[in-house]
């Protein structure tokens, strides 16, 4: 069901690869909510197509940018203000990749030359993304931005190696650009701490199918899904949380304030 929450908001989506991408989700429930918005993605997602059917349901436009290049950010912000005829205001980041995850290299045998473009692609870019905006100053008062992230930037979780930095570093700079977007624009920002999703980058993660399991027994409502998370960020870009920011926000299920539940009991077997 639409609330129209989003009409007449502008915006700019990145990081929907396929039809599992939580930001493809996203993009469907801003269109369905009456925004208008430019899809990204980084020039090789593009060669891949499929992003040309997410346009074209959303009657949106495609601006290639690679999130680690301060160039193809500009040209994203300032094309994406002449299409849209305006001021930006949302922003999604949905980007995260690691080549030593790609590669499954061990956390105790980590490539540091992969290890910094995890950290360039993954938790950078949400600083780049911003201060582009912020020096065109590209989003309108009120705007929101938003960041997904995962629970590994407070806890660990051996699989997910170099990742867990790079969460915790975009969490970060949520909070310290925060601070400096409220003051100059009002501008919010938080992070969406999401479930285990089956999507590209999730599944990419060793152990991903079991993980997805255990953390859905642990959590009271189960595992949040991409639909459902697409649900949540669009209260964030509306206006009625205006007043939220610098936040990392768990949607989760309850799954990071569940100590242990009665199904996982069950399965350890201890007397
Ligand atoms: N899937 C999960 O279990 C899960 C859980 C919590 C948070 N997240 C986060 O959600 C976000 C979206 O991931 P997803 O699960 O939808 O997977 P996905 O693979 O569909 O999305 C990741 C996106 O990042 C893009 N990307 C990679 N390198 C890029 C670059 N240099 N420039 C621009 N874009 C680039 C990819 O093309 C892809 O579209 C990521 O930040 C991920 O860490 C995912």
């Amino acid at each position: 069901m639409a609330y129209g929450l989003l009409q007449g908001k502008r915006g700019i989506i990145s990081g929907a690869l396929n039809d599992s991408s939580i930001a493809w989700k996203i993009a469907q429930r801003a269109k369905e909510e009456g925004a208008t918005f430019t899809l990204t993605n980084a020039p090789i997602a593009m060669r891949m197509g499929e992003i040309k059917k997410l346009a074209e349901e959303c009657n949106a436009e495609i601006i290639p940018a690679d999130a680690t290049s301060n160039e193809d950010l500009e040209k994203l912000f300032t094309q994406s203000q002449e299409i849209l005829g305006g001021k930006v205001d949302f922003v999604l980041h949905s980007i995260g990749m690691s080549p030593n995850i790609r590669k499954g290299r061990a956390y105790t045998d980590l490539n540091y030359e992969w290890f910094k473009q995890t950290l360039d692609i993954s938790a950078l870019s949400f600083h780049r993304m911003m201060q582009t905006a912020y020096k065109l100053d590209a989003i309108n008062e009120w705007g929101s931005v938003v960041g997904l992230t995962y629970m590994a930037a407070q806890r660990t979780f051996p699989f997910y190696t170099d990742m867990a930095e790079a969460k915790a570093m975009l969490e970060s700079i949520a909070r310290s650009f925060g601070y400096h977007y409220g003051k100059y624009r009002k501008v919010r920002v938080n992070t969406v701490s999401q479930s285990p999703t089956q999507t590209t980058a999730g599944s990419g993660i060793g152990g991903f199918d079991k993980f997805f399991g255990y953390a859905d027994a642990i959590a009271p409502l189960g595992n949040a899904t991409a639909d459902q998370c697409a649900d949540y960020c669009i209260t964030l870009f509306s206006d009625y949380t205006r007043m939220v920011t610098m936040q990392n926000l768990f949607h989760d299920g309850g799954f990071s304030m569940t100590g242990v539940s009665a199904e996982i009991m069950d399965l350890v077997n201890v007397k």
